[in-house]
């Protein structure tokens, strides 16, 4: 596992964009996240490609998750994100990006998806933790989950994430990609900032490997970087 500790969001998504920008420039299939914390690197890499030192067109993206029963234009739900944060401001394909459909016939959707991922391994998982270390919406549990599925959604998640929905009924449900499918990415970066999430991020990456914490499984992957701020990290 290799850690960077950043002094500051900032620079702790500058350093992400570098780590990342090699596997963009390589045509490689990256996994990609949403949430508040990878909103910086997006936001890093859109400046690079505008400066022509990173080009998208070859790339192939999945993303970890999607709420379920959202309107298809809903400004909550992650295609409308990840629009908004990086496909529509560089030279993507979008055709190339695939993101869960939370609509329509669920069990069939699961199956598409993970025939998706069959097809197009993943080169680079980015990942962020939630305050109970979930990764994706994979919620702790008894056991850790294989393939995409739908999970309802726990207290601790809906209260993080109700800030986005305000005038909407938030989701109770969304479709994620599963744990061994996230482990199966050849490389992952988790990204992690902020003094609320120093405890989980301790106990993700020092405490025991549990479902109870979903992300600790992350400590056996062979190619981990953690990159992070001083506030989240202050404690690894
Ligand atoms: P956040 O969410 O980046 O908005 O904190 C992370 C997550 O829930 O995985």
């Amino acid at each position: 596992m290799k850690i960077f500790t950043e002094g500051d969001y900032e620079h702790m998504s500058m350093m992400a964009a570098n780590v990342v920008a090699p596997y963009i420039c390589s045509g490689m299939t990256i996994g990609l996240a949403t949430g508040s914390t990878p909103i910086g690197l997006y936001g890093e890499l859109v400046k690079k490609c505008r400066a022509n030192k990173i080009d998208f067109s070859r790339i192939k993206t999945i993303n970890l998750d999607e709420y379920v029963g959202l309107d298809k234009d809903s400004k909550q739900s992650y295609r409308y994100f990840m629009d908004s944060f990086l496909f529509d401001l560089v030279n993507i394909d979008k055709r190339n990006t695939f993101i869960p459909n939370g609509n329509g016939d669920l069990d069939k959707e699961c199956k598409r998806y993970d025939e998706l991922i069959e097809r197009y391994p993943i080169d680079l998982q980015i990942l962020g933790i939630g305050h109970n270390g979930h990764i994706g919406f994979n919620e702790p549990s008894d056991s850790f989950s294989k393939n995409t599925h739908v999970v309802e959604l726990t207290k601790s998640t809906m209260d993080a994430n109700s800030r986005f929905f305000t005038g909407e009924k938030m989701p109770e449900k969304a479709i994620t990609m599963g744990i061994a499918q996230i482990f199966s990415a050849k490389s992952i970066i988790l990204l992690v900032n902020g003094e609320s999430k120093a405890d989980i991020i301790r106990e993700a990456l020092l405490g025991p490997i549990t479902p109870r914490v979903p992300a600790s499984i992350l400590q056996l992957h062979e190619d981990l970087t953690v990159i992070g701020d001083m506030a989240a990290l202050k404690y690894v």
